[in-house]
């Protein structure tokens, strides 16, 4: 099955100019749906992690349902605010001005191997926060992982990491 049957893109979203790939689509069409979590799973169960974090918003919809199917643990990485208890930051820079996101303190223990996991990776900066947040709390981070990639953005050259992803493009 080719994944970007499942997968609209939509010009001019969210600003002129952007051409935003739509993910509602594939998550609609059950059997899509099952072969990319399938697929997810073979790439990232071979780095063998402890938990998934999962950075929201889209982020959620890819990581939780792949934490449950490979049998590991799943934690949020949220935007500022939203978290109880005690929470770490990590305040990182956008195009223009900075953007936050926080996990709770005690979300992992020292030494996990987590796996970070977004819908997408686009200039890599929102992975980068993710893994960099990870790692100031104790978190061995052997890969990251996304269903889609914007290759054009070259993200993957952000990280320090292996990036899994299913699909990509380059324009
Ligand atoms: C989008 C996407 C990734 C991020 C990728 O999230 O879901 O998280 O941007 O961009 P980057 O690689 O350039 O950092 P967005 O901030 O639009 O929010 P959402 O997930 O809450 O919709
Ligand atoms: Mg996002």
């Amino acid at each position: 099955m080719d994944l970007k049957d499942h997968i609209r893109s939509i010009p001019d979203f969210p600003k002129p100019g952007i051409l935003f790939y739509d993910i509602s689509t594939l998550l609609r069409h059950a059997d899509a749906w099952q072969v990319a979590m399938g697929r997810m799973a073979r790439a990232v169960r071979a780095h063998q992690p402890d938990l998934l974090a999962g950075i929201e918003s889209r982020g959620f919809l890819v990581a939780a349902p792949l934490a449950l199917k490979l049998g590991c643990g799943f934690v949020m990485l949220r935007k500022r605010g939203k978290l109880p208890g005690e929470t770490i930051p990590l305040d990182y820079g956008l195009e223009y001005g900075t953007d936050r996101i926080e996990i709770q303190a005690d979300a992992i223990e020292r030494g996990q191997r987590v796996v970070v996991v977004d819908d997408l990776l686009a200039t890599g900066g929102t992975m980068a926060a993710g893994i960099q947040l990870l790692r100031n709390i104790g978190a061995v981070v052997p890969a990251a992982a996304t269903l889609i990639e914007l290759t054009f953005l070259q993200g993957r050259s952000r990280l320090d990491v292996p990036c899994e992803t299913l699909v990509s493009y380059d324009s």
